[in-house]
């Protein structure tokens, strides 16, 4: 979490940290901050408030072609101006951003910095208090900075200013993503590639424990114990245009409405010119040896894990489980013989993941990171990447990374499932393209979706989804949605658990909205139904062409069983969304939360 921009270069800075950091607000909105400097010194500007607050409070008059910018996700500390980067040294010397946490942050205030008061409640402040420190003792910037950065232990990204020298910028990192960008005459530093599209496309990769010195026109890589490294950029393939809102109010709608026309570019991805799927033959080889498939993964893209699960053993019969990552790194299971690991992440950052990416590598365990972010820090680390072709997915609520990831897997499944020698009774492909179209038309008919979330959502507290089977994971997703933009307290049930105590929760007007997809379990979820009926809860029902009976709320064209989750989300998605909107929320920025969860 968190997002940083640093700029030196021959042009007024303010603009490209601002810019920079408006694109990076989906790492977390809590406040933000920036620094500049020029021969009068350095200009901090920080606000408990969004980049637009900060942008209000800049003095248009004061330029400088060197700075850096952070925008804040809070861990240490509460949102406030004194918590917010960048932070200086006591002296005003030194001016620094970062992102991440600081393990040992008690260890160096006690070791290294009794004598120094420090100004805010951060883990942030030790570092540019510990580089004055040490300066003292050496006076060599670059011999204090390395020294640091050898003393902490957690995760950082960092920026560094010194007063005395407008024509560089000191950079770190270890486990936060961090790229240096290259241009003609200037060279930026980014937490994300598509925060700096607009002035350059070519970036350089950090690696962990390097530091990298960040001038005009020359870049610098060094390890922490000073050996140069070489490295070659390379060149980021987004459009820019892909990470505007263009004429949407809101991303996570225009994320939606991408939907069906990413499922074709998928498609298309993942074919070869006689129209068979064709994925890497290692992949397909390590998955086909495997005895069982664990995936980790978090949020959204655990909820897409779950679907995943049932089309791989349902099509490639290998046995898998799914574990949330942040509670598999603390208490593995018992592994099989040979397993493999899938790691899911829209982002390809999230350090729950990665913390268990990190203990299966060491165990030897073969891995394949599920991403929408080439070059992100688990598909650099994972053995084997299979990229989700969604397109940079801005707002914080996940839409289409989640139908991507259950597309990519149907795939993948398949592919196995072809190596394998296992007989498939349908065209996988054109199944797919079925769901496209049948998104399409979901997505074609909004305003009922928005009519029925006024008469759901609009005065509830609580709301219930409840499902069978494929049904019920997507019933957690649907919750998952509600509750994060609405704020409305949702849970995602199997219908049948229902009774073994939640439906006490069941009175006058709660919401529960229910799934029928999947033909065994119809009567069942029916049956459901009748019974929260009973205890006078208003329930909507969508069902799924061919399973229908009258009075169902919706019914959805019919598609492939097994990829009935990637059109019921749909409605599920649109639903929390205008719910969203109707009750005043932030949508493609709500409180608390952040895009990109780089922190355990
Ligand atoms: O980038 P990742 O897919 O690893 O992110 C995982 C979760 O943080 C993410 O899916 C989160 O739950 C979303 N905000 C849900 O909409």
């Amino acid at each position: 979490m968190c997002g940083i921009v640093g700029y030196i270069g021959v042009n007024d800075t303010k603009d490209v940290l601002l810019t920079g950091l408006e694109k990076l607000e989906y790492r977390g909105y809590d406040s933000a901050g920036i620094a500049t400097l020029n021969q009068e010194g350095v200009h901090l500007v920080k606000v408990n408030g969004r980049i637009a607050e900060l942008r209000e409070k800049i003095d248009p008059t004061i330029r400088a072609t060197i700075g850096i910018g952070h925008t804040r996700w809070a861990t240490h500390g509460k949102p406030s101006v004194s918590n917010s980067h960048p932070h200086q040294s006591v002296s005003g010397r030194f001016t620094l951003v970062h992102n991440g946490v600081i393990e040992n942050y008690d260890e160096i205030r006690e070791h290294y910095l009794n004598h120094v008061t420090l100004k805010s409640e951060t883990d942030t402040e030790i570092i540019v208090q510990l580089i004055e420190v040490l300066f003292d003792q050496t006076q060599d910037v670059l011999a204090a900075f390395s020294q640091a950065m050898e003393l902490l232990t957690g995760s950082y990204a960092i920026a560094l200013l010194d007063q005395e020298n407008p024509d560089l910028i000191y950079v770190a990192k270890n486990k936060s993503p961090l790229l240096v960008g290259l241009g003609e005459n200037f060279n930026l530093v980014t937490s994300d590639a598509i925060a700096t599209l607009k002035e350059t496309d070519t970036y350089l990769e950090i690696e962990d424990q390097e530091i990298v010195l960040v001038e005009r026109n020359q870049v610098m890589i060094q390890t922490l114990n000073g050996t140069v490294v070489e490295r070659d950029p390379y060149v980021v393939e987004i459009d820019a245009g892909e990470t505007e809102k263009g004429t949407y109010d809101h991303f996570m709608l225009k994320e939606i409405d991408q939907q069906p026309l990413m499922i074709r570019k998928i498609i298309q991805e993942y074919q070869d010119h006689t129209g068979k799927i064709k994925l890497d033959d290692h992949i397909r080889e390590a998955m086909a040896e495997a005895d069982r498939i664990y995936m980790i993964a978090a949020g959204t893209s655990y909820h897409a894990g779950l679907i995943g699960k049932q089309i791989i053993e349902k099509i490639a019969h290998i046995p898998v489980e799914v574990h949330i990552a942040s509670e598999f790194s603390y208490q593995m299971p018992l592994l099989s013989e040979k397993p493999f690991f899938i790691y899911i992440s829209q982002s390809g950052e999230t350090a729950d993941s990665r913390a268990v990416l990190v203990q299966t590598k060491a165990l030897g365990h073969p891995a394949l990171t599920l991403t929408n972010v080439s070059g992100s820090t688990l598909s650099r680390e994972a053995d084997f990447t299979l990229l989700l072709h969604a397109g940079p997915e801005i707002a914080v609520a996940s839409t289409k990374a989640y139908t991507a990831q259950i597309a990519v897997l149907a795939i993948l499944s398949i592919d196995v499932a072809n190596q394998l020698g296992l007989p498939l009774d349908f065209d996988p492909l054109k199944e797919l393209a079925v769901a496209a179209s049948v998104m399409e038309s979901l997505i074609d008919q909004k305003d009922m979706f928005k009519g029925m979330a006024t008469d759901l959502f609009q005065t509830t507290r609580n709301a219930f989804f409840i499902g069978r089977n494929l049904d019920f994971s997507v019933a957690q997703e649907a919750a998952l949605k509600l509750k994060e933009i609405s704020y409305i307290q949702a849970e995602g049930f199997a219908g049948g658990e229902l009774k073994h105590g939640t439906i006490a929760l069941i009175e006058k007007g709660t919401p529960v909205i229910a799934l029928s997809t999947q033909e065994n379990v119809n009567l069942l979820i029916r049956g459901n139904i009748q019974e929260v009926l009973a205890r006078g809860a208003k329930t909507a029902m969508i069902s799924m062409s061919g399973l229908e009976k009258e009075h169902d709320t919706f019914v959805i064209p019919q598609v492939h069983p097994l990829l009935t989750p990637l059109v019921s989300v749909v409605p599920m998605q649109l639903l929390a969304y205008y719910a969203a909107l109707q009750r005043g929320c932030d949508v493609d920025k709500p409180r608390n939360l952040a895009k990109s969860v780089t922190v355990e």
